[in-house]
C-alpha cells in the first residue's frame, strides 16, 4: 500500500500527525505539501494528490483541510477519483467496502487527533466488498464520462 497526502495551511497541523501514525505502520507514502501553515488554497493540493491517486502512481490517498469538505469537492473533480469526507469511522469503512473510496478527507477544524488516527485506520484496513457495489461504481463513471 502507498499513500499520496496533502492539505491546505488549516490542515497542516493534522496531515503531520497523520503523517507520523502512517510512518509508525510502515506504510510508503508522499507528502505533497503544504509545507507550513501560510495560507494557500486547497485545490491546489487536492489535484496533487488526486491525479497521483488517478494515475494509479498512489493507491490512496489522504486530504486534510479545515473541514475536509473543499479539498474533497476539488479532489472528486478529477476522473476516477472517489473521495469521501469522514468524521466518523464506520463512513471511513463502508465508504471502502461500498464505494471503493480512494481517497479520505478530514477536516482538521472538525475532529481531533485520535478520531482522526481512528479513521484512518478504519479506512485503510477494509477492502471494497465487489458484487452489487461494482454496477454502482460503473454507474458512477457513467456519470463522469457524460458530464
Ligand atoms: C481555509 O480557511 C478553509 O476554508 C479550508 O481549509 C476548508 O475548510 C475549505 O473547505
Amino acid at each position: 500500500m502507498n499513500i499520496a497526502i496533502g492539505s491546505d495551511h488549516a490542515g497542516f497541523r493534522l496531515k503531520n500527525e497523520i503523517i507520523k501514525h502512517i510512518e509508525e505502520k510502515g506504510i510508503e507514502f508522499k507528502d505533497y505539501g503544504t509545507y507550513n501553515e501560510d495560507s494557500c488554497d486547497y485545490p491546489d493540493f487536492a489535484e496533487k494528490v488526486a491525479s497521483k491517486v488517478a494515475s494509479k502512481e498512489f493507491q490512496f490517498g489522504i486530504l486534510v483541510c479545515g473541514t475536509g469538505v473543499g479539498i474533497g469537492i476539488a479532489a472528486n473533480k478529477v476522473k476516477g477519483i472517489r473521495a469521501v469526507t469522514c468524521s466518523d469511522t464506520f463512513s471511513a469503512h463502508a465508504s471502502r467496502q461500498h464505494n471503493d473510496a480512494n481517497i479520505l478527507c478530514l477536516g482538521q477544524r472538525v475532529i481531533g487527533i485520535g478520531l482522526a488516527f481512528d479513521i484512518v485506520d478504519a479506512f485503510l484496513s477494509a477492502e471494497f466488498e465487489g458484487g452489487r457495489h461494482t454496477l454502482r461504481i460503473n454507474k458512477i463513471t457513467e456519470i463522469e464520462n457524460k458530464n
